[in-house]
């Protein structure tokens, strides 16, 4: 069959494979091909076992996979056949030299960009789909600028804004679609390229575009507002705990304001995922480079408040289980960093595992869908850590129970059972709010949520 479009994706991560299973899947006369430098992540998106667990993606790649869409291993080959690439490659924390901790490590973006231009024979519009900082199509346009002869390449930007979890969702109806580009001739061709394949499903109206900075920099300050949303409700949970109010009433009452709007205002153990904190510190090290300090330091302190969150939480625990956890056993339900996500990148539930195991508690570990994930992030501890994917099992004999993922699941158990299988006076720590807090207290638990009273069966001790 001949194709209309030939598209590559460079990352076959949990971007690039479910975006490019997007396009292929709705344009079925376009050719979508994924390379990575990882053979392993291809061989798993050519198996029934894909690296990457997203509510609707195995259906779609079962239907696109061998016809339109395809994940292969020649690198060099698929940039000399493509047209449009996307570069959909992993852009983490730097954690060397200058900017460390902080900047972003665009080395894996480098080397695409070389290897584009080395193995290309025509000329290609190259889209940024990683999150960059403001003016990194700059650096792309000069290292592919260098090409000899009559080739040229046009830098896009279009940050992806699908989230984990609801990433089909989000695909197939985004809030937007955001293409930047240079205002040139042939930087407002190539946009139109990028408009025509998103037109297929996306209604017009929202496909928006803009200047190729504006476009960059957006991805991040949309990061950075969401996690502060979080962050503020969360700075607001911990008064609630002293001034006895409840913060999803605060949060409701807030939220109707249709000014201020209600999502984004669950408050919890604090965010997690791969990005929010890399964007925000990200965003950060941009500020104190631009010589921008007092901004710099305002995002930063989203990130401060989501770690105090974590500590009071353990801490909380500790005073409340009589200030030693030491031999105890504590079930955490959930690992990955949110629900319907096997990820486990910058979850809580890591730095909350290793702050209990460094009270000696014993942790036992359970999660539907991140137990592979949350073994190699605590492959290195020491401490007592089991693993049992089965809540009534994990459970058993355990002092307390600490619910850090909000997994519908959990909402769902019969707590009744649960509270007879633990040892007494037995405690739940409901760090995403998400069971019937009164219920649960009534079955003879000892229930602690955030940012609310805490149900307490012990005399004299309130809440928090
Ligand atoms: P990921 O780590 O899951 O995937 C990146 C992939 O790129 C890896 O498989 C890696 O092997 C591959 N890669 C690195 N260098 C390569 C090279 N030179 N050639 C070929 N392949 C190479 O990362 P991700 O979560 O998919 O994120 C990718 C980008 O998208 C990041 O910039 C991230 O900030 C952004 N983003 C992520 C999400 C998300 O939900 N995960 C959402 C929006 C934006
Ligand atoms: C986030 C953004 O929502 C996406 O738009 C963006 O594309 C993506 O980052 C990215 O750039 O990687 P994601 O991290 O997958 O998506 O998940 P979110 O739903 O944003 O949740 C992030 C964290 O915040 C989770 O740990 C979640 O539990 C927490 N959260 C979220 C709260 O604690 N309270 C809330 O009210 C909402």
């Amino acid at each position: 069959m001949k194709f209309k479009k030939k598209i590559l994706c460079i990352g076959a991560g949990y971007v690039g494979g479910p975006t490019m299973a997007m396009i292929a899947h709705k344009c079925p006369d376009y050719r979508v091909t994924v390379v990575d430098i990882n053979h392993e992540r291809i061989d798993a998106w050519n198996s029934s076992e894909l690296p990457v667990y997203e509510p609707g993606l195995a259906a779609i790649i079962k239907k696109t996979r061998g016809k339109n869409l395809f994940f292969d291993k020649d690198i060099a080959g698929q940039i000399k056949e493509n047209d449009i690439i996307f570069v959909s490659v992993n852009t983490p924390t730097k954690t060397f030299g200058a900017g460390a901790g902080m900047a972003s490590d665009l080395q894996f973006l480098e080397k695409t960009a070389r290897e584009i231009l080395k193995y290309s024979q025509s000329s290609k519009i190259i889209i940024e789909k990683s999150t960059l900082p403001v003016k990194t199509a700059l650096a792309m346009e000069r290292i592919l600028s260098s090409a000899k002869g009559k080739i040229s390449f046009e830098v896009l930007s279009n940050p992806e804004f699908m989230a984990e979890g609801s990433a089909m969702k989000d695909l197939e109806n985004p809030d937007r679609v955001l293409i930047g580009s240079r205002e040139t001739i042939s930087g407002l061709k190539a946009r139109k390229e990028l408009v025509e394949i998103y037109a297929r499903w996306v209604p017009k109206e929202k496909i928006i575009t803009s200047n190729i900075w504006s476009s960059e920099l957006s991805k991040l300050v949309a990061n950075a507002f969401l996690a502060q949303r979080v962050s503020s409700i969360n700075s607001i949970s911990v008064l609630c705990e002293i001034a006895d109010a409840d913060v999803s009433e605060v949060a409701r009452a807030v939220g109707l304001d249709s000014r201020i709007g209600g999502k984004f205002l669950n408050a919890g153990i604090g965010f997690g995922g791969s990005c929010f904190k890399k964007d925000i510190l990200n965003l950060v090290y941009l500020c104190r480079f631009y010589g921008l300090p007092e901004v710099a330091d305002y995002w930063e302190s989203v990130v401060k408040i989501n770690k105090y969150q974590q500590e009071r939480f353990i801490l909380h625990i500790l005073s409340t289980m009589f200030n030693t956890l030491a031999g105890k056993k504590i079930c955490i339900l959930g690992f990955s960093f949110k629900a319907n996500t096997g990820d486990t990148r910058e979850s809580p539930a890591i730095y909350i595992t290793r702050r209990l195991l460094a009270e000696c508690a014993d942790v036992v570990i359970s999660d539907p869908k991140a137990m592979g994930n949350a073994a190699l992030d605590l492959a290195d501890e020491a401490g007592e850590i089991s693993y049992i994917k089965n809540p009534y099992e994990a459970v058993q004999g355990c002092h307390a129970i600490a619910i850090l993922t909000d997994w519908d699941l959990y909402k769902k158990l019969d707590y009744k059972k649960i509270y007879q299988s633990m040892v007494k006076p037995a405690f739940i720590f409901d760090g995403r709010n998400i069971i019937d807090h009164k219920k649960c207290f009534e079955i003879g638990f000892n229930v602690y949520p955030i940012g609310k009273p805490g149900l307490s069966h012990f005399k004299n001790q309130p809440g928090i």
